[in-house]
């Protein structure tokens, strides 16, 4: 047996080998319900970042099937008789391209998409085919060739799914077609073209690739392992649509969610800064589609259980990028404050009124029930409050329900976040975002940064966190464990701290710009890091309410004195369990002696499990080849009464679920 599976089998055994020689006397009282856990408490942070969006979640295999980004054929190679024209039915996309004869009937005339870093398909799965068409001139008959194509195979092979698309009319048209692909292949492509050379002319727009299974059968949906995956963690909110990007670099890039709802083909493409905020992962070809806009991201949330937390814009484009004097003045903030209005009754409105009306067009007559709204993102000096004040005003007013999250700018710490507090509370802000993408030893030493917070201000949103750590590898076993350490902290003062979210969430490993990231994923496989179980972990086990956990009188905060321990306890009234969270981060097994103090007499502990994340390797990683090679595993505990004990291993996080048990007699 191995030091891992014997610690996992959760016996109280004492181990020899390298436990440290003091005995943690941990106290948990297990009838002094706390602050009740927040519902919204451990959730996802989503942005378009690292292809998260586009070439990511949203299930759209075609780049540019618009012909909207600035270089109108960026992501499509041409061949043959193919013209750009922008006269199209759709008013904020107009351009389309008009196939017409090569010139020779041994000539073909086409155009094949190259996806994001390829398209990727699995062998016998369905793939939906769609583009808007017609025949300029009456009377006339087009047949397009639709095929997918592994482009690394010559030959027959090379075509590995094919379908036949007729136009017959003169009125612009949606005409589907289903592809099914013989063989698997991550980076394939999309290639259509009129079947015969001498055929008539055709104009083509809005050309489109979905798979047929997408999250939860949705027509234009999402990629259903990565969605799987964040439903999976169980999250109480999830944060959309950023990040820097609800900024933009200038007013016209900001995200504007207006732009993003009504029908996906009149959906404008937006730049995505990311294609250029980093020059050395410089992604020219990095646009917007909107395809997964507000509509889609309130479905999300609801779908996998989390509160939707929109963050819009405040009038600032992004401060890192533009000075005081390239923002939006004062006096055009008015369009801001409505915008934001406006999105409660998208979101939450009746069906008679203009935007609630749109929400139930786009199949969701039920409001959306939303409850929060973030009011920029991490902005910072007298012009973030300044703005902020008349949003506050104008929700306190027309929508007092929803409560308004404000932001204490990039820092954790320092000048910017000691100002922005204050005037959060001035301005009465319901909650304040806190960005922190910390080394190590920061993490280390923030265990009990929470504890002395003011009770009576705004609550905290842990908005966008990760821990940076040293070395090579971004995503590996150490940084989530400091993580998982400093998170018993958010989850001890939950009085305070009422949502929290890692960030960023997403990363495709070929358009990655930033890492770490909680998900890792390439056009066909998805792949959760050692952040992701910490999270997971958390929000599984986030229990109803805190119980005060201490040893020698003192929370667990990885102190002084406290051998590298963090702890917290939660109890879930609804399952009637205790639940004890502990990170060793030290390099020495730790004995912990848990007592359950404040039982009744009939009270005791009966039976539970143990949840371990742990690792020998501090640097050991998930990789998309094995991906499962860093996982959480579980044990159940032999235990009865009033006291467990224990061994905690060097470097590992446990989850100990403890049954409560009431005697009959
Ligand atoms: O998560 C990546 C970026 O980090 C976010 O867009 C921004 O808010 C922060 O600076």
């Amino acid at each position: 047996m191995n030091l891992k599976s014997l610690l996992t089998a959760a016996t109280a055994t004492a181990i020899s080998l390298s436990v440290s020689a003091a005995v943690n006397t941990l106290t948990v009282n297990a009838s002094k319900l706390g602050a009740p856990v927040q519902p919204t408490m451990y959730g996802l942070f989503f942005e378009d970042i690292n292809y998260a969006a586009d070439g990511g979640l949203y299930a759209e295999l075609v780049k540019n099937r618009s012909f909207e980004f600035p270089q109108s054929f960026m992501g499509w190679e041409t061949f043959g008789g193919v013209e750009l024209k922008n006269d199209g039915p759709f008013e904020r996309n107009p351009h389309y391209v008009r196939l017409t004869t090569a010139g020779h009937r041994e000539k073909h005339t086409g155009l094949t998409n190259e996806g994001y870093f390829g398209i990727g398909v699995e062998k016998d799965s369905v793939y939906r085919f769609s583009v808007w068409a017609r025949t300029p001139k009456a009377g006339e008959k087009a047949t397009l060739k639709v095929e997918i194509i592994d482009p690394k195979t010559m030959g027959e092979t090379q075509v590995i799914a094919n379908a036949k698309v007729n136009v017959a009319s003169t009125e612009w048209t949606k005409y589907t077609a289903e592809l099914k692909p013989n063989v698997t292949c991550d980076q394939a492509k999309l290639r259509i073209f009129l079947a015969k050379p001498d055929d008539t002319t055709v104009d083509l727009e809005h050309i489109s690739l979905f798979p047929a299974n997408t999250f939860n059968g949705h027509e234009n949906g999402l990629r259903a392992d990565l969605a799987q995956l964040l439903k999976d963690v169980n999250p109480g909110v999830l944060r959309f649509p950023g990040g820097c990007i609800v900024e933009g670099t200038d007013p016209d890039t900001r995200y504007q969610w207006k732009e993003t709802v009504g029908p996906v083909e009149n959906r404008p493409t937006n730049e995505n800064r990311w294609h250029y905020t980093f020059p050395h992962r410089f992604f020219p070809d990095y646009y917007q589609s909107y395809g997964l806009g507000f509509y889609e991201y309130f479905q999300l949330a609801e779908e996998i259980g989390a509160e939707p937390l929109p963050i819009l814009n405040v009038g600032l484009v992004c401060q890192f990028q533009n000075d005081a004097d390239h923002q939006i003045p004062m006096d055009s903030l008015q369009t801001f404050i409505q915008d934001a209005i406006d999105l409660v009754e998208f979101a939450n409105g009746d069906v008679n009124t203009p935007w609630g009306k749109l929400r139930a067009e786009m199949g969701h007559p039920e409001p959306f029930n939303m409850k929060f709204i973030g009011i920029g993102n991490e902005q910072w000096d007298s012009i973030y409050p300044q703005r902020l004040e008349p949003f506050v005003k104008a929700f306190r007013k027309a929508h007092p329900e929803i409560l308004v999250v404000g932001s204490s700018g990039p820092d954790s710490e320092g000048k910017q976040f000691e100002y922005l507090w204050p005037e959060m509370k001035r301005l009465k802000a319901d909650l304040v975002d806190e960005h922190f993408y910390r080394k190590e030893d920061w993490f280390l030493s923030q265990g009990a940064r929470y504890d002395n917070y003011d009770r009576k201000g705004p609550k905290v949103f842990a908005g966008e966190y990760a821990c940076h750590g040293k070395g090579k590898k971004w995503n590996h076993y150490n940084a989530a464990l400091l993580e998982a350490a400093f998170m018993t902290g958010l989850e001890r003062n939950a009085d305070i701290v009422h949502m929290a979210t890692y960030a960023p969430l997403f990363a495709h490993v070929d358009g990655w710009q930033w890492r770490p990231d909680m998900i890792w994923f390439d056009n066909l496989r998805s792949m959760p890091t050692c952040s992701y179980y910490v999270q997971q972990l958390y929000a599984t086990n986030k229990g109803t309410n805190v119980l005060p956990l201490t040893m020698d009188g003192k929370p667990l905060t990885g102190a002084e004195g406290q051998n590298g321990l963090f702890a917290s306890a939660v109890a879930d009234t609804d399952d009637n369990t205790i639940i004890i969270k502990v990170a060793n981060t030290s390099d020495e097994a730790q004995q912990l002696d848990i007592n359950f103090d404040g039982f009744k007499k009939k009270e005791s502990i009966d039976g539970g499990k143990v949840i371990t994340f742990t690792s020998d390797d501090p640097m050991a990683e998930n990789t998309l080849d094995e991906p499962n090679r860093m996982a959480p595993t579980e044990a159940a505990i032999n235990v009865t009464g009033k006291a467990y004990s224990t061994t905690i291993a060097p470097k590992t996080f446990q989850v100990y679920i403890f049954n409560k048990a009431v005697a009959k007699k």
